[in-house]
């Protein structure tokens, strides 16, 4: 059977000082070429999961898996450390603003396939050529670069180590509404193009939905719900999921979240706003169950919607 390239486990992370882990023993395989999108609102974990399925954050327990060996085995200048490449939120702040376009995916092509100083830089100008960027653009600096051709260089970066995995952590909320749906569409060429697997972290799921088959719903740093992308969208099962679509511009029903007076230590993280709320839910965090379709969802029974709050979600709907 095929392993997968990048595996989580009991993944959870506490960051000293917080009142509450970040990331609560998740699991989740990603599969050469698959398209994972990871969605939530915001402070619900996504990005310290990113970050700790890339190896850039430490485990308080679990294990995350990378080419078969634990992340912690994984030794600096091991070719497995550069097989999962992370895209960031904020294209400017991830450049170095010293650097051109070219001198930063050439370096990267020098440090990792030890390519001579004349190999390197061609290699560079065909990586960022297969980003959409050449000419003049690429002998700029981040500073003279839009927010997307910023992006466009920190694929091109992640790609000149020729990654199985991506893991891109909301790659367009920066940038323009215009520029937003160019890059999702790059992304969507590259994960075809190259075979990659695409780990989407956003808080849209207009995005979630056009680039990715299977999907993760986050809150408060449990995988609350997970299945496949269309399944989810369609039919979801767990209150927060529903209450996420419901949030999208044009669902027929309004986000319905309630305040409960409870926030139980030991018991499911949703109960507080829980529509659906039961007393066995502020002891025990209540079972998942499985179905046909791979999809998870706590077992509670859809009851009658109370006390609508709407949810602090933006959702940008991009175009193809
Ligand atoms: N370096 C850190 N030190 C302490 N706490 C942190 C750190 N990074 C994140 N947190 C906390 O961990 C929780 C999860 O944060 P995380 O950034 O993973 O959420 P997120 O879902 O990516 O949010 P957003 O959508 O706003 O990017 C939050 O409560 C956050 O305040
Ligand atoms: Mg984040």
């Amino acid at each position: 059977m095929t392993e997968p390239l990048l595996s989580a486990r009991g993944a959870s992370v506490s960051y000293s000082g917080s009142p509450e882990p970040a990331l609560r023993g998740a699991d989740l395989d990603v599969f050469a070429g698959a398209a994972i999108g990871i969605v939530g609102e915001s402070g619900s974990g996504k990005t310290t999961l990113g970050r700790a399925l890339v190896g850039a954050v430490p485990l308080t327990s679990g294990e995350i898996r990378v080419g078969g060996r634990p992340w912690s085995a994984v030794r600096r200048g091991n070719p497995v450390r550069r097989s999962v490449q992370m895209i960031f939120q904020d294209p400017y702040a991830s450049l170095n603003p010293m650097l051109t376009a070219h001198e930063t995916v050439a370096e990267v092509c020098r440090t990792w396939d030890g390519l001579s100083r004349s190999a390197a830089s061609h290699r560079a100008v065909e990586l960022l050529q297969e980003v959409g960027l050449s000419g003049h653009t690429i002998s700029r600096r981040p500073k003279q670069l839009s927010g997307g051709q910023c992006q466009r260089v920190g694929i091109a970066r992640a790609l000149a180590c020729n990654p199985g995995v991506l893991v891109a952590d909301e790659p367009t909320s920066a940038l323009d509404a215009s520029v937003q749906a160019q890059v999702l569409n790059l992304l969507l060429d590259l994960r075809e193009s190259r075979g990659l697997a695409l780990v989407l972290i956003s808080h849209d799921l207009s995005v979630i939905e056009y680039l990715t088959t299977e999907a993760l719903v986050m809150y408060r740093g449990c995988v609350v719900e997970r299945g496949s992308t269309d399944m989810l969208l369609k039919q979801p099962r767990h209150p927060y999921t529903r209450a996420l679509v419901d949030s999208i511009p044009g669902s027929q029903r309004s986000p319905q979240l309630v305040r409960n007076a409870v926030d139980p230590a030991a018991g499911c993280v949703f109960a507080a706003r829980c529509p659906d709320m039961m007393p066995d839910c502020l002891a025990n965090q209540p079972p998942l169950t499985g179905t046909a379709g791979g999809a998870h969802a706590c077992l509670h029974p859809l009851g009658e919607l109370k006390l609508p709050t709407p949810i602090p979600l933006r959702t940008v709907v991009s175009s193809a």
